[in-house]
């Protein structure tokens, strides 16, 4: 079976979705992007994601004004068409073509890249999978809020992290633990879940955002603070969230194991709740 990507209007296969060498997103990172998981078919927080797109083009000023259920349906067709159960949407939208220059023009017609990548999601009834990770020096811009594709210092302290067999690395700025290159990071101290505020020096995460939400329906007490790493090193639990981590609990830091390198209470009974939302 053929493998079909969307490229501005139009269902292609995918190797023949190509991209202009004076693209924007290509010479400046100027774009933005979401992923969007989908299991068994249905795509998971779909009006989350669809929202901060919004944010990131606004923010850019970057012109594409898709409709909510336009999208949608060019996601769920994707699915059928390419035949795939599970895995994540990629969406890319570039600013558009120009003659190189810094400075842009108010004219340029966006490009809008879809396609679907195959990818086992940390998601289960049972047990859920533990990780390692690094910590690294957070090197980024500081609108992290934007979710563009500017990730040179994300791909250089990821590569660090796989180098030692590590799943992410925790970034930390100013001594502060910001989130992980392409996930949010959050501690449990004394049965307080602690993550970073969702200001410009993070990505606000879809799955952070739900996180919050179970949080809140069970009670569990919650701050939103920094943290420094040796607190992250001294926490009960520490996991992260992402749209393919879900919730992945970290059982070792550098050399320092979390919770004598068993995953916690908190972090599996959080992971099995969100899980639960998609499995039935
Ligand atoms: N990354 N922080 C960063 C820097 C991220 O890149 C991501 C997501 C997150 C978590 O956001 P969400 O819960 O909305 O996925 C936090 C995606 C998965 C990626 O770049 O592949």
């Amino acid at each position: 079976m053929k493998r079909i990507a969307f490229l501005n209007s139009r269902y292609i296969e995918f190797k023949n979705a190509k991209i202009h060498i004076e693209d924007r997103g290509l010479q400046f990172s100027d774009s933005v992007y979401e992923v969007v998981p989908f299991y068994n078919y249905n795509l998971i927080d779909f009006d989350f994601h669809f929202l901060r797109l919004k944010f990131s083009l606004k923010q850019l000023n970057i012109k594409y004004y898709p409709k909510k259920i336009y999208l949608n349906n060019i996601f769920k067709k994707l699915i059928k068409i390419n035949n795939l159960k599970s895995g994540i949407i990629y969406l890319q939208v570039t600013r558009g073509v120009q003659d190189r220059d810094h400075t842009y023009k108010n004219n340029l017609k966006p490009n809008v890249i879809i396609y679907l990548q195959k990818k086992l999601l940390n998601i289960t009834l049972k047990k859920i999978k533990a990780k390692k990770a690094i910590t690294y020096n957070d090197l980024r811009w500081k609108r992290r809020d934007i979710k563009s594709v500017s990730l040179l210092a994300n791909v250089i302290a990821k590569k660090e992290a796989s180098k030692k067999n590590a799943y992410e690395a925790i970034l930390i700025d100013n001594n502060k633990i910001t989130e992980a290159t392409s996930s949010n990071v959050w501690i449990v101290k004394n049965k307080t879940l602690i993550t970073h505020p969702a200001n410009s020096d993070i990505l606000k995460g879809v799955t952070r955002e739900a996180i919050k939400k179970i949080i809140k329906d069970n009670k569990l007490k919650f701050q939103e603070k920094t943290f420094t790493k040796n607190q992250l090193y001294k926490a009960d639990e520490v996991f992260i969230t992402s749209s393919t981590s879900f919730v992945t609990p970290i059982i070792k830091i550098d050399s320092k194991f979390i919770n004598n390198g068993k995953i916690g209470n908190i972090s599996s009974q959080l992971a099995l709740i969100y899980s639960n939302l998609f499995l039935n």
